[in-house]
């Protein structure tokens, strides 16, 4: 385990059963339909990747990137896109995919944007799904794992665009970013 992390909720033999069946349960709600995947960049590329690997309905990705966080640890409330999708979404069944909802801020500006773009349908699946801090209420479709309030990173998941290339997911040690521990 690395040094900064305090605990580890989800190993990668867990991640990897719970990746394989969100992904049967969107092949069967997707059955005969065309799927377009929109990751929000840049902490659910991991999730993306290996999630689109289990899928079998016939998909299209693309990438949007935003920005809210900065370095600190709290959503500031202020979203940005600062990369756009690279493909018209008219008409298409669109599934945002992303790491983690916390706030809420992020997914709740992302679905306006989007729902003005005029697609077919639009689903969200997070891998992780903080409900104690959420400040904008936003509907999940697929939810990987339920999670306490605690700063997670790893498997995409970053502090300060560190740990996400960790295996797995665990609870940063606070001393890191400054907290008690
Ligand atoms: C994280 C995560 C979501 C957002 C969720 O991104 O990927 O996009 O925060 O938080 P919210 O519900 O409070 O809006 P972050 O801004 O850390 O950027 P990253 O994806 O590049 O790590």
């Amino acid at each position: 385990m690395h040094k900064d992390v305090k605990e580890i909720l989800f190993s990668e033999e867990q991640l990897k059963e719970r990746v394989a069946q969100i992904a049967a349960q969107i092949d069967r709600d997707y059955a005969g339909k065309e799927l377009m995947l929109v990751s929000v960049l840049r902490g659910s590329f991991i999730f993306m990747a290996d999630l689109v690997r289990a899928i079998t309905v016939p998909c299209k990705v693309d990438f949007m990137a935003v920005s809210s966080y900065g370095s600190g640890t709290v959503s500031s409330g202020q979203v940005q896109i600062t990369k756009d999708l690279s493909e018209d979404i008219t008409g298409r069944h669109l599934l945002v995919v992303e790491d983690i909802l916390d706030s809420g801020n992020t997914l709740s500006y992302l679905l306006e944007v989007l729902r003005a773009r005029k697609p077919a349908s639009i689903r969200l699946c997070t891998l992780l799904d903080k409900p104690e801090r959420r400040v904008k209420p936003v509907h999940l479709d697929y939810t990987g794992f339920t999670i306490p309030d605690a700063f997670v990173v790893g498997y995409g998941l970053d502090y300060d665009e560190y740990y996400r290339n960790l295996p797995y997911i665990g609870v940063l040690r606070p001393s890191v970013y400054g907290g008690e521990e």
